[in-house]
């Protein structure tokens, strides 16, 4: 359901660092992939793609609520464009997360992890977002974390991007543990999955916390299939390493129920 989005006086002021970063995200973050693609995806319920004003609403909505953190990938289908779009004359209240190395054409997936598709992706995606920087971006990892990492390509042309201005931060989107804690190694930070019914990613978070570096929280309610979303969404909020979890949502009065979950009232400070 698209429909009235009505405002509250619940905001989340609280602020968490990304790692080392001088990058500030509130603790509940905007998935995007539902505002681009409904092919290939793992979602309960099939959807349609929100239009131009159901998107915006859902953005302000989300701004109004305190959202300061964006998330989208080359991989999201029409995600990139659509921001690019949606977010004209508001670049400085958002922090945007993209990735590289996985496309979605036709229907499928395909990577690619060279530095020269890294450096064309990374222009690419400053052309569809409409902006001369990216705030993170993360490795859109295959599974082969580790191998991606020992190969460094991506990795050493997105430290190359961010001594020319390009990226504020960079890092991996990971699957495994082993390779979560050697991409935080290497990077600002790391995106994980973790909710009340998966934590077999926890000693990534653990080492992140630990090291400051930045995590990200993906599939924070199992991409729908978790039965308790707000429960889940505090059991990931109060593990100390996370900064941000991104909850993909295009339903407004989910976005609501997730920021009500996420508030606290004595939360309103930077860690
Ligand atoms: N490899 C990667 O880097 C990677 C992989 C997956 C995801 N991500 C990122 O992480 C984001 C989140 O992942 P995800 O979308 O797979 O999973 P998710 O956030 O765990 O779940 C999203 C699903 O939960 C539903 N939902 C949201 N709030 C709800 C609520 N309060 N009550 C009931 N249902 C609710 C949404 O449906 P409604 O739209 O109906 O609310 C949507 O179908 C993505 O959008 C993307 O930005 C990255």
């Amino acid at each position: 359901m698209l429909g009235k989005i009505v405002l509250s006086e619940i905001q989340l002021t609280e602020r968490r660092r990304f790692g080392s970063t001088d990058i500030y995200l509130s603790p509940l973050g905007l998935g995007t992939v539902k505002l681009g693609r409904n092919q290939g995806v793992k979602y309960p319920q099939q959807f349609s793609i929100p239009d131009n004003r159901a998107a915006s609403a859902l953005i302000s909505a989300a701004k109004n609520f305190g959202i300061n953190f964006i998330d989208t990938a080359p991989a999201y289908g029409t995600s990139e464009e659509r921001l690019g779009e949606l977010l004209q004359g508001q670049r400085n209240d958002w922090v945007i997360c993209t990735k590289v190395g996985e496309e979605f054409d036709n229907g499928e997936s395909r990577f690619d992890f060279s530095a020269a598709h890294t450096r064309f992706s990374i222009e690419r995606s400053l052309r569809r977002l409409r902006t001369d920087y990216l705030d993170i971006v993360l490795i859109h990892s295959d599974g082969n974390d580790l191998d991606l990492l020992a190969r460094g390509e991506s990795l050493a042309m997105l430290e190359q991007l961010k001594r020319e201005g390009l990226l504020r931060a960079f890092g991996m989107s990971t699957k495994t543990v082993d390779g979560g804690i050697a991409a935080a190694n290497a990077s600002d930070g790391v995106m994980a999955t973790y909710n009340s019914e998966y934590i077999a990613e926890k000693p990534v978070l653990d080492y992140c916390a630990a090291h400051h570096k930045g995590v990200l929280i993906k599939k924070a309610f199992a991409s729908g299939h978790i039965n308790d979303p707000a429960t889940s969404l505090r059991f990931v909020l109060d593990h100390p390493g996370v900064s941000s979890v991104i909850v993909g949502t295009i339903n407004p009065d989910h976005l609501r129920a997730n920021v009500a979950a996420a508030f606290r009232t004595d939360s309103a400070s930077a860690n």
